[in-house]
């Protein structure tokens, strides 16, 4: 059972790790991670939305999850920079693979909250993913004014099971690993419009998928492959993530 704050008790010194705080732990990967860390015998607090709220003094580690994609220099990074001013706790932040290379503002706030991290944060850990399944599935099932679907041609998505990202946080956080952790990318890069055509199917839908060339150094980036990783994990697959929607 997740508290909805943290509670004052004193801190352990030296001794183990034991409070953990995620910050946007009502969210896809926050819930998750709760899981993961629950899974570890950790104690885990949910953070409310105003972190001025929480008894930062017994926490030994923030993972912080909260996020406001079009209000990201001032939720995301007004969040770490919070932390990081009033905590010396771990702060564990899950990062997006090539946000440094691909500029839109939600990257670019994603880097400068890394960026933040790394001078001022006193241990920080930093792991980047790619897309989660739901992403994908929340694009490419979304209801549109028009009979097809269009999606950026030569563009691929390295899906992910929010799941392994998570377990990795959860991880870093109960074995102390500090610093840019090893990036997590899903097993398979699909096109996007095979994506989006499994979507489509998915929902009994038969819009023709339409591709269009994204423009700028956006579009190019992510036909350039920014958005990807060597690094294959396990996890859900997407065709088994599929077949449970459809199902469903
Ligand atoms: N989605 C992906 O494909 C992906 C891939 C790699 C990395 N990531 C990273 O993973 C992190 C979590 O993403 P997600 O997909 O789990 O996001 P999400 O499902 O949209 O969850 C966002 C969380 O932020 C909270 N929140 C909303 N407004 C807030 C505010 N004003 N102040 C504080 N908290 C607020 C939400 O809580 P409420 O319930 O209160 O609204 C929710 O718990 C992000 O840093 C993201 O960049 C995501």
């Amino acid at each position: 059972m997740v508290s909805p704050s943290v509670h004052a008790r004193a801190k352990p010194d030296p001794g183990p790790l034991t409070t953990v705080l995620v910050t946007g732990a009502s969210g896809l990967l926050g819930r998750r991670v709760v899981q993961a860390l629950q899974s570890r015998d950790l104690s885990v607090s949910s953070a409310p939305r105003d972190l001025s709220q929480v008894d930062l003094a017994p926490v030994d580690a923030v993972v912080i999850c909260a996020t406001v994609p079009a209000r990201p220099f001032e939720i995301d990074l007004g969040q770490i920079d919070f932390l990081v001013t009033h905590t010396e706790a771990h702060l564990v932040y899950p990062s997006i693979v090539g946000c440094d290379l691909m500029p839109w503002p939600y990257y670019e706030a994603k880097t400068t909250c890394e960026q933040n991290l790394q001078s001022r944060a006193s241990r920080w850990t930093i792991i980047r993913a790619t897309q989660f399944h739901h992403l994908i599935w929340g694009w490419y099932t979304a209801p549109t004014r028009w009979p097809w679907l269009a999606v950026p041609a030569e563009t691929r998505y390295q899906v992910l099971d929010p799941a392994v990202h998570a377990e990795a946080l959860a991880a870093a956080v109960a074995d102390q690993m500090f610093g840019r952790l090893p990036d997590i990318g899903g097993p398979f890069a699909y096109e996007a419009r095979e994506l989006a055509r499994s979507c489509q199917r998915a929902i009994g839908r038969r819009r023709p998928v339409l591709t269009y060339n994204k423009r700028g150094l956006f579009g190019a980036a992510l036909r350039a492959g920014a958005n990807l990783t060597p690094n294959r994990s396990g996890g859900e697959t997407w065709n088994e993530f599929i077949a449970r929607r459809t199902k469903g």
